[in-house]
């Protein structure tokens, strides 16, 4: 058995155990979930406008403009998995990370959120939480930006909330960028001004869904640091970028976490059916 599948097999084992003491939370294969009403979106706050480069977003092979039918349908099967956990656990925020820089979590947060947003049940907010490294507004083609505000200038004092969250002409899609690089970051995830943040966010939307983009777990304490104000984890693994040691050590990191699923980037059995590879616990 792999690292990946036991930290997968751990977290279920731990699912099943809460299980086996509240009986509400056990769940079939396959649970049938209540129809959700349709969300109402006009009574969801517009926040100020932006406007994507497609060119930009085509060449990063960003939602919507991704023509891959292949890669498409990955996302979808993908959106569906996670928002069948999410509606399972009643969880409403999920960060995504990785092992080691550059598997992909970046990409894969944003169109995930993007996919989960096409959802007509789904009201999402992306945050660009890798406050060491953000790229969320460069791989949106944002970067153009007169005046902008990002994240760091709300954690430092110097924006709004409602001046760093912005709303693409994407339904149900809004976006907290981030624009300048800090240092300090884990001290800054935990700050009164961050919890300030996501307390707004839970209030914004009737059914809303909030994905972070995070920095690797092995290259700060920055998921550490933030685990406590997130329902679960995605994991991003990159097909031959992470070493086994790496996930062992991980696995360790992660073992006090909820663990949403993995994700299996970059897999050398691309073909119709698997762009992406998502694992999930046996049970689910
Ligand atoms: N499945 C994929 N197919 C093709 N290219 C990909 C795929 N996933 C990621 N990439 C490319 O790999 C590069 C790194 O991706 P990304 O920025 O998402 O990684 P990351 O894990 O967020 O990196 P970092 O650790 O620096 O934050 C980007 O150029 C991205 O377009
Ligand atoms: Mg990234």
């Amino acid at each position: 058995m792999s690292i990946i599948e036991e930290a997968v097999r751990k977290t279920a084992e731990k699912h099943n155990r809460l299980a086996a003491s509240d009986p509400s939370l056990s769940r079939s294969r396959i649970r049938r979930m209540p129809t959700p009403a349709p969300v109402d979106t006009s009574q969801a706050r517009h926040f100020q406008s932006v406007s994507l480069d497609s060119n930009v977003l085509e060449e990063n092979r960003v939602l919507p403009r991704i023509t891959d039918q292949a890669a498409l349908r990955a996302y979808k099967i993908l959106r569906t998995r996670v928002l069948r956990r999410l509606d399972a656990n009643q969880w409403r925020s999920f960060a995504v990370t990785g092992v080691t820089a550059g598997e992909g979590k970046t990409l894969t947060a944003l169109n995930l959120a993007l996919a989960l947003a096409q959802d007509v049940n789904t009201w999402v907010f992306l945050v660009d939480l890798d406050l060491q490294r953000p790229r969320i507004a460069q791989y949106l083609g944002m970067s153009g930006l007169n005046g902008e505000k990002g994240l760091s200038d709300y954690l430092l004092g110097d924006a709004t909330i409602d001046s760093i969250t912005y709303s693409p002409n994407i339904e149900r899609f809004s976006v907290i960028p981030n624009f300048q690089p800090l240092t300090q970051s884990s001290e800054l995830l935990s700050s009164p001004r961050m919890l300030d943040l996501l307390r707004s966010l839970e209030n914004e939307a009737p059914r809303r869904i909030v994905v972070f983009d995070m920095p690797p777990v092995l290259a700060s304490d920055d998921v550490l640091a933030f685990a406590p104000q997130l329902d679960g984890l995605l994991l991003v693994v990159g097909e031959g970028a992470t070493s086994r040691d790496s996930l062992r050590r991980a696995k360790e990191v992660l073992a006090e976490m909820n663990l949403l699923g993995v994700v299996l980037n970059r897999s050398a059995e691309r073909d119709d059916n698997a762009y992406y590879s998502y694992a999930q616990s046996p049970r689910t």
